[in-house]
């Protein structure tokens, strides 16, 4: 019954939404212009874990860029408990939310409870993970995922100085077996480093190449530290540990802290060390000469058109659309907006990071 009148009043609010956007001629903006059609409607968004900065970010930028054009906002955080992100989703299903934002744990493990919001009639936005396995997804909002492992293999390429005269050593760290963006980043680095592995520019002592090995669950940065410390002791007794190619800047300080253990020091003998996310910290560890690069997100632009897209189901406006090939979720292909992932390290992070506005120079030098 409840579930009936649900899409009742979610049709009747689509049918006036179209018609707010037939009269007006509103496209889905995140301007304020539809403040008055989105009043009171409930949005919930759930996000997996506050351990990390970025996650943090996307859910305040969320929560605000929704409520400033008047919608209701339940923000919800997971720990990275895939069983809670299940109860939190069910729970906002039962409180009446009109759509749903969901940045997953596991990708693959909220099929019951997106087929529960299906039914219930309400439609679901993924936020920069893909929802796999589901046709209850609407639209996904991401950064292009193989663009970020494309970005982290030519810096490398391009930065450590390995040629098949002079070889580097690389170990990779990869993300989440469960997310989908592991998998993609890992594919867009191996294209760009295949080349230089394959004439011994670059030799991976561990032989730990495939992904099977060299993933992290749940981008774990303890789990990270403890394997570069596996590899270190296995496999670089001897010789020097010249590049780190993690896939996440938390990932990168587990490696750090294992370097450290193992007697590397920042200036010596230190290695070209990547990540993903820009975080604070390790902007500062770029600047520092600790972290070599990482790829910034603006999280901020990524609210943005998340956004459009929750206008878009609930008022029945388009959202702008850049991508309608890559993301197949083994049930649907998404349509799917990507923002651009933009590649820092010291010698662009001010520009990148400082005049956008991202970070201020004072939280820089804290
Ligand atoms: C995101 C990355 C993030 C990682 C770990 C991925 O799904 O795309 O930006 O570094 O999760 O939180």
């Amino acid at each position: 019954m409840k579930k009936k009148l649900l899409s009742i009043v979610l049709s009747a609010t689509m049918v006036a939404g179209m018609l707010v956007g037939c009269g007006g001629g509103a496209a889905a903006s995140a301007d304020g212009g539809s403040a008055a059609a989105s009043k009171g409607q409930k949005v919930g968004v759930a996000m997996p874990t506050q351990s990390s900065e970025r996650w943090i970010n996307d859910g305040k930028n969320m929560k605000s860029q929704l409520e400033a054009i008047g919608y209701e906002v339940d923000l919800q955080y997971a720990e990275d408990d895939v069983q809670m992100q299940v109860s939190q989703i069910e729970n906002m299903i039962a409180s009446g939310v009109e759509c749903l934002v969901i940045a997953s744990i596991d990708s693959s493990a909220l099929v019951n409870v997106e087929a529960q919001a299906k039914e219930a009639g309400i439609p679901i936005i993924a936020y920069d993970r893909l929802l796999m396995d589901t046709d209850a997804v609407s639209y996904y909002a991401t950064f292009d995922n193989k663009g970020v492992g494309t970005a982290i293999g030519k810096y490398i390429v391009d930065n450590s100085g390995a040629t098949p005269d002079d070889p580097k050593t690389i170990e990779l760290f990869m993300g989440s077996p469960d997310d989908n963006n592991a998998h993609m980043l890992y594919a867009g680095l191996m294209e760009q480093i295949q080349p230089l592995l394959d004439d011994g520019s670059l030799v991976c002592k561990s032989g730990q190449l495939d992904f099977e090995s060299n993933c992290t669950l749940r981008w774990d940065q303890q789990t990270a530290m403890k394997r570069c410390e596996d590899i270190l002791t296995g496999y670089y007794a001897d010789e020097d540990l010249d590049i780190c190619a993690t896939a996440y800047d938390g990932l990168a300080y587990g490696c750090m802290a294992a370097l450290e253990g193992a007697g590397y020091a920042v200036g010596t003998k230190w290695p070209l060390i990547t990540g993903q996310d820009a975080e604070l910290m390790a902007t500062k560890h770029i600047i520092s000469g600790k972290q070599t690069m990482s790829i910034a997100k603006d999280t901020r632009k990524l609210a943005e058109k998340c956004v459009t897209m929750v206008q878009a189901v609930l008022e029945g406006a388009e959202p702008e659309i850049n991508d309608t090939e890559t993301y197949n979720n083994n049930v649907i292909v998404v349509p799917s907006y990507l923002c651009t992932p933009e590649p820092v390290d010291k010698d662009n992070y001010k520009e990148i990071l400082v005049d956008s506005g991202y970070y201020t120079e004072d939280q820089l030098a804290e």
